[in-house]
């Protein structure tokens, strides 16, 4: 199929702490997968986001550096899929302003994620922060996306950016593509090793919660260990028992085993048995990719190399669509 048939799906990373093993399970594994199924994949690592939070600047570039180097190392194709660093694309801040004024004040002051993080930082309720999901659509609207792939915290945003872009070729003609969320067939949900009932974040207080996609093999074993589990002892897939539960929802993401197959595996063993077989797959899973990671991560021309095409290769697509837009509103053209 060439190119411009295939359909267009499009996804953002946060790079301000190293990748967590949700991240890699819930999103980065099943959106490399999608280069093999047949997509066209435009991915990018969502810096001008990061900054609705106050980052540490070389911190900030560091981090950026790795994201880009570990999906690489996780598998990403650059044959394949456009990858880049959205403050490389200029057109995401420019396209943002534009979709600022085709989005209500009452819109936006009903993103769940906004309220949530203005009581979080409530020393630094930014602008930013509020008009964030302007810059959301602004990502996904650019590049002619069909399919969003989310977790349950973005699909707010994505509906948001269907109404924006339906608005927009409501009021002029047809602009943007509306864009659908889909969720991923195998998408794991993570949750933290300490508290089974909360997300694995790296923001987490307690580090024994989350694994990060770097830690290194001891580290991940002793906190697989150390995993919250309950007093029954037994491996069973319930609600009632959400540490095992989510030991369970890991093993059976890498080793593609159903959560029968799972029970069976470990029948009559306890966790004992099971949490290191958990964390074997994990190690087994990270190992080969970490080592990549540190190959690519040290060679910084070639990184370089490879964010600057992509960077170009992603701006002359969002290039049209602004230029586009802008036709449409009425700007005087330059030429
Ligand atoms: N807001 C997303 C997050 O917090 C990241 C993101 C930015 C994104 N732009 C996007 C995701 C566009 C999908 C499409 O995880």
């Amino acid at each position: 199929m060439e190119n411009n048939e295939k359909k267009r799906i499009l996804s953002m990373y946060q790079c301000t702490g190293t990748f967590t093993l949700g991240n890699y399970l819930g999103a980065i594994r099943n959106h490399i997968h999608f280069q093999e199924e047949g997509y066209q994949c435009v991915y990018a690592l969502a810096d001008l986001h990061a900054i609705t939070v106050r980052q540490e600047p070389a911190q900030l570039r560091r981090y950026t550096m790795e994201a880009y180097a570990f999906l690489l190392a996780a598998g990403l194709d650059l044959e394949k899929t456009i990858f880049f660093v959205q403050s490389h694309v200029p057109e995401h801040a420019q396209l943002a302003w534009l979709l600022n004024c085709y989005t209500q004040f009452g819109e936006l002051s009903r993103m769940t994620q906004f309220k949530d993080k203005s009581q979080k930082h409530a020393d630094n309720i930014n602008a930013g922060l509020f008009t964030y999901p302007c810059l959301m659509a602004a990502d996904i609207l650019l590049y002619q996306t069909d399919y969003v792939p989310v977790g349950a915290d973005q699909k707010q945003h994505v509906e948001l950016a269907r109404d924006i872009a339906e608005r927009f070729n409501g009021a002029y003609s047809p602009t943007f593509t509306v864009p659908e969320p889909i969720i991923p067939r195998r998408g794991a949900r993570v949750m933290s090793l300490q508290d089974p009932t909360r997300k694995m974040s790296k923001s987490d207080g307690n580090n024994n919660g989350c694994i990060s996609v770097l830690d290194d093999p001891d580290t991940i074993m002793r906190k697989f260990k150390r995993a919250v589990t309950d007093s029954e002892g037994g491996v069973r897939y319930s609600d009632e028992k959400p540490g095992v539960k989510n030991l369970m929802e890991i093993y059976s993401a890498l080793t593609g085993r159903t959560m029968e197959e799972i029970e069976r595996e470990f029948d009559g063993k306890g966790y004992g048995d099971f949490k290191p077989a958990v964390a074997e797959a994990v190690i087994s899973e990270l190992q080969p990719i970490q080592e990549r990671f540190q190959e690519i991560v040290k060679d910084k021309s070639y990184l370089q190399q490879c964010y600057r095409q992509n960077a170009e290769k992603a701006s002359a697509i969002a290039r049209r669509t602004v230029q586009k837009a802008m036709k449409k509103i009425g700007f005087l053209p330059i030429s």
